[in-house]
């Protein structure tokens, strides 16, 4: 914030919950920049109302709130805030795979409720970790620092992408495998791929009768890529056993959702990046972002830089 007010006119958004979207429009008329979180929408009615607007940057590595296809129509840069985040995310997924496998949530509870009234060697039994078969989906910069964790527990490594990664598969030993076998053979499934129209709905119902009736899927990436009814019948009918998830179809996931009634379920507010080093990090860089167009310097992440040139050449 200092950073920016020793530069810029600065209107903060005092509410603990995000703007409703009136109030984003109307500080989007006014404003040459916008630093966002992946809680505000910027679509098409809001930056046709924006015309001095040039930049948005996005405090996130992912940009699914935005249409950077209309910010680039309308000559707005849109930047995020990728790399520094990696390793943080994929501790937190790892983290989430390792709670659902060894049952570290149900146990806390079952502590703390006072039900110990013994050792007993079928007591919340759960799957072993190392050894096991891990598909990713989405061997990108998450994916890979999530592989790199893998390999510490001696887990096999599977992946799948649009295309082959030679480089991955040299540096880890990872194998590629057609998202059906990936399902079928995996332990665990961990998906690190962007939200987009293609990955929208992906693991659905069919892919949960691949899946093996023990797999454990995790999720740190995007809700919306797992449709959640389908989830929740693949848990129900014992055709998966169990799920780890930080995002959602919609956050906040409602109170009293059906996720939240599977003890084999670990469920978590969206934390992936949520260190205290990682998120001052986010904050620099798209700070550092927003600046730069601001300033007339190329910014560090920009996703449509063909804007830019329209900027150098003036607007
Ligand atoms: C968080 O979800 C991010 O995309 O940075």
């Amino acid at each position: 914030m200092d950073l920016l007010a020793r530069r810029a006119r600065v209107d903060v958004w005092p509410g603990d919950l995000p703007p409703p979207s009136e109030e984003l429009q109307r500080a989007a008329r006014t404003s040459d920049g916008m630093v966002t979180l992946l809680t505000d929408l910027i679509d098409q009615p809001l930056l046709a109302a924006a015309p001095n607007l040039r930049v948005v940057a996005n405090v996130a590595t992912g940009y699914d709130n935005i249409d950077v296809e209309a910010a680039t129509r309308h000559g707005v840069a849109v930047t995020n805030t990728p790399g520094v985040l990696d390793d943080t995310t994929a501790d937190f997924a790892f983290a989430l795979l390792m709670a659902a496998a060894r049952r570290v949530v149900e146990a806390d509870a079952f502590v703390r409720r006072g039900e110990w009234q013994t050792w007993s060697p079928t007591l919340l039994l759960g799957s072993d970790i190392h050894g096991a078969t891990l598909g990713i989906v989405g061997p990108g910069r998450i994916g890979m620092a999530m592989a790199r964790r893998a390999v510490g527990f001696n887990m096999r490594l599977l992946y799948h992408a649009r295309t082959r990664r030679p480089n991955a598969e040299a540096e880890l030993g990872l194998s590629y495998r057609a998202l059906p076998e990936l399902l079928a053979e995996s332990d665990f499934v961990s998906l690190h791929v962007p939200l987009t129209s293609e990955t929208r709905g992906l693991i659905g119902d069919d892919k949960f009768d691949l899946m093996k009736p023990s797999a454990i899927l995790v999720n740190t990436a995007r809700g919306p890529i797992v449709n959640e009814d389908a989830l929740c019948s693949a848990l129900r009918d014992g055709r998966l056993a169990g799920a780890a998830l930080d995002v959602f179809e919609e956050e906040p996931l409602a109170p009293g959702h059906p996720l939240t009634q599977f003890a084999n379920v670990v469920l978590a507010p969206h934390l992936g990046s949520a260190s205290t080093a990682t998120r001052s990090k986010m904050a620099d860089m798209a700070i550092d972002n927003c600046l730069a167009v601001l300033e007339g310097r190329r910014p560090p992440n920009c996703l449509n830089p063909e804007v830019l040139a329209l900027e150098a050449g003036g607007r």
